[in-house]
């Protein structure tokens, strides 16, 4: 297949393109660049199936006969999405749009990344896609989470009006290599901090949870989830939870840092319990994370390890 993966330069979609050239795929990376890097690309530039293209999804576009588009750009992180607030909101619904035109004019399949922040800060826990969320509208996370609710909805409507063959993603925490390394996430924190022999900051008391899922295995969830027909949100993540503490005791363990750990106010919205439940994902997919928590923690160190050491941060 000739494939689109849009936000191809960013930390998810350039793993995407990575597993869609092994699959034998051919890849179209069209990225503008505002979050991503072409270091995350550097390892394709020579090969004959890629192609990066420089482009803003806000703006009409073709890039010819695609058989499939994933669409995976947007601002992920809150630091980003709280620098870039109107541009997260452009890109998950006229970004949106423009992308579900055009796998409507190639009649090609269509994959949209979202995520758990369509939860909010959930009522329920853990989260079921069934949950419809509990989102503050006017809050500083709103420009992501309504970007993304509003996504889903536009791929919906494509799907029930236009048949547009759909799929949808709620990802979860993702970390491993490429992850930016200032992007204001657990890991990448911890990680920067230990490894520069600085305080891990601690946000509230630290007891509330996160789960995170190493990229190998989300990725394999959401090429999973392109080959099956199945049109409503799924939960792609790993349901084991951990405390902050927990995780900046074992980030401290990996990296072998003697650092302390200092503890801040709560940042507005910030969500106290996130957890998928991947019943849906187990039993449709058969998929299932593998990797815990500390082996992807030593699967990312060398690529932190040089990244905190590069004057590119
Ligand atoms: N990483 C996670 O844990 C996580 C969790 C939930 C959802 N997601 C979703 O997965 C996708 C990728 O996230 P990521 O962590 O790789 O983020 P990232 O910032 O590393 O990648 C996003 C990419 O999109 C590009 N982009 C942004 N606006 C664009 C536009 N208008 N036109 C073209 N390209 C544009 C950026 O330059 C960047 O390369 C996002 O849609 C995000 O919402 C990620």
């Amino acid at each position: 297949m000739r494939v689109l993966v849009t936000g191809g330069a960013g930390f998810l979609g350039s793993h995407l393109c990575d597993a869609l050239l092994a699959e034998g795929h051919s890849v179209v990376c069209a990225d503008n660049l505002l979050t991503g890097r072409m270091a995350n690309l550097e390892h394709l530039l020579d090969e004959a199936r890629f192609e990066f293209v420089e482009l803003d999804v806000c703006r009409g576009f073709d890039v010819g006969k695609v058989e499939y588009v994933f669409h995976f750009a947007s601002p992920a992180s809150p630091v980003d999405y709280l620098h870039h607030g109107i541009e997260t909101l452009q890109v998950g619904s006229v970004g949106t749009l423009n992308c579900l035109e055009l796998a409507r004019k190639h009649h090609a399949r269509f994959l949209l990344a979202s995520t758990s922040e369509c939860y909010g800060d959930p009522k329920e826990h853990p989260q079921k896609e069934s949950y419809w969320g509990h989102v503050n509208p006017v809050g500083p996370r709103s420009v992501y989470d309504e970007a993304k609710r509003f996504a889903e909805a536009a791929t919906m409507a494509y799907h029930r009006t236009h048949h547009v063959d759909t799929r949808i993603v709620r990802i979860f925490n993702t970390y491993g290599p490429r992850l930016q390394i200032n992007d204001g996430r657990v890991i990448s924190n911890f990680m920067k901090q230990a490894l520069r022999g600085e305080p891990l900051t601690v946000y509230g008391d630290g007891l509330q949870t996160r789960s995170f899922c190493f990229v190998s295995d989300e990725i394999e969830g959401i090429l999973a989830l392109s080959r099956v027909s199945e049109h409503l949100p799924v939960n792609i993540g790993n349901p084991r939870e951990f405390t902050v503490l927990e995780c900046a005791q074992m980030v401290l363990q990996v990296t072998g840092s003697e650092s302390t750990v200092v503890f801040e106010p709560l940042p507005v919205d910030d969500p106290k319990q996130r957890k998928p439940d991947i019943t849906k994902a187990r039993t449709l997919l058969g998929w299932e994370p593998k990797i815990e928590l500390r082996r992807g923690l030593e699967l990312s160190l060398e690529y932190f390890r040089g990244a905190v050491a590069s004057r590119d941060w």
